[in-house]
């Protein structure tokens, strides 16, 4: 008797929409050559703990002191305790009406972005979000039935958004606009004045506004933070935040939204949300017992952010490295971990980020991320993470200008860079 031929599964179509650059066919390619022995030095993700960074020890003696109590399931929404710590530290920075039953603890910021939306969308419902995103955001859109539309947070305007632009975006499919402050890829944080504007976009056309603030405190230099709740006041929002970046502790997959806003308009969206918390039953329990020690606890981040500290020194070089190249551009990133440069001049003829990156590891041995894996329609950009030591950060961007040199002699020799472009993409591993 033959056996039937093999038909592979079939897979959700739309993911085909999705990507996830960070830790996509570059990021494979990269454990491919470590595997053959390489040595790289790997900026794509922002994962404080990969670059010898740790969680505040009083948030480790958090979870060590009460692992006993882990065992069981908590609330869908959370632990108590968690939640009551996080609406009172909410409450203090002006959230209007932050309550315990308000907060939602997740798997990490991720898992609530995902649920938030879900909660949120029906087929074809569009959703606001800025270009460059972290792309998280444009995925769960995109896996939750709807449909990313772009605001352009342009290189030439310091990578703010403009109001008006969003406006001028908002159609009756329309349910929600996603601000990222401070912003990955670019670290800029937006002003008071800016968000009130969005703000009020927001009200006229009935949308929830969704921020992901999980980098409030990362800030440089004299960068200030305005949270949002605080301005929308009766307007819908939904504040993410977590331990993942302030507090170093990513691998312990805790975050929290707030929700903010009318009872009765944010009502249904509050009861899907917990409906679809208690699918999942709860989050991870240990972690959610460093919560209280991190939002009451001591500031540990601003002295790393300080001059002396280590994000701070690493930011220098990376500003400094920009300033004397003559192939790169960069707006400073006022907060977050990363920082967005663009390739200019003779280099950046016939440039493809993507064939930037890939020659920049398989020549240099370092790995960064692409710019259009942010969702945007340039492609001379790309993204380092500022999380190394600073004198590592050097070398990097020594590293980086020979390859650009290299290009832009070829460009001056008007060597066709096409020619060799179409080469040099590797199969997905
Ligand atoms: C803007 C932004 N939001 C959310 C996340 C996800 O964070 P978490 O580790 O809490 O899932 C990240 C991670 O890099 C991020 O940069």
């Amino acid at each position: 008797m033959s056996t039937p031929p093999i038909k592979p599964l079939a897979t959700r179509e739309r993911l085909s929409e999705v990507r996830y650059e960070i830790r996509g066919e570059l990021a494979r390619r990269a454990r491919d050559l470590e595997a053959q022995g390489r040595k790289l030095i790997k900026l794509n993700i922002g994962n404080p703990g990969a670059f010898g960074f740790r969680a505040p020890e009083h948030l480790q003696h958090a979870i060590t002191g009460d692992i006993d109590h882990t065992d069981p399931y908590t609330h869908q929404q959370g632990l108590p305790a968690a939640r009551e710590a996080v609406a009172a530290a909410y409450l203090r920075r002006g959230t209007p009406n932050a309550h315990p039953d308000r907060v939602f603890m997740g798997n990490g910021v991720s898992e609530l972005i995902d649920l938030s939306l879900r909660a949120l969308l029906n087929p074809g419902d569009e959703v606001l979000v800025p270009s460059p995103d972290y792309p998280l955001w444009s995925a769960a859109t995109i896996l939750n039935d709807g449909r990313p539309v772009y605001y352009r947070c342009d290189p030439e305007n310091d990578f703010l958004p403009d109001p008006v632009e969003i406006e001028t975006l908002v159609s009756s499919r329309t349910r929600a606009i996603v601000l990222i402050n401070p912003n990955n890829p670019t670290g800029a944080t937006y002003p008071r004045e800016l968000l009130e504007r969005i703000v009020a976009v927001a009200a006229k056309h009935k949308l929830l506004l969704l921020v992901d603030e999980i980098y409030d405190q990362v800030l440089y230099d004299e960068a200030k933070f305005q949270a949002v709740a605080p301005l929308a006041g009766d307007v819908p929002c939904l504040t993410f935040s977590g331990l993942s970046k302030v507090h170093r502790a990513c691998g312990w997959r805790v975050g929290w939204a707030v929700l903010s806003g009318d009872g009765e308009a944010v009502g249904n969206f509050h009861h899907a949300m917990d409906l679809l918390g208690a699918l999942r039953l709860c989050a991870n329990v240990p972690g959610q017992y460093a919560v209280e020690a991190a939002v009451s606890g001591p500031d540990t981040i601003s002295a790393l952010c300080a001059p002396g500290g280590r994000l701070y020194e690493t930011r220098r070089a990376v500003i400094e490295a920009c300033a004397a190249s003559e192939h790169l551009e960069l707006v400073a990133p006022a907060g977050a971990l990363y920082a967005f440069p663009a390739v200019v001049g003779a280099a950046a003829k016939g440039f493809d980020d993507h064939d930037f990156a890939l020659e920049l590891m398989e020549t240099e041995g370092v790995l960064v991320v692409p710019g259009s894996s942010f969702n945007v329609p340039y492609r001379n950009h790309f993204r380092v993470t500022l999380l190394p030591e600073a004198e590592t950060m050097r070398e990097v961007f020594a590293r980086i200008d020979r390859v650009l040199t290299r290009r832009a002699e070829a460009v001056n020799k008007v060597v066709p860079i096409t020619a060799s472009k179409a080469k040099s993409r590797p199969a997905a591993a």
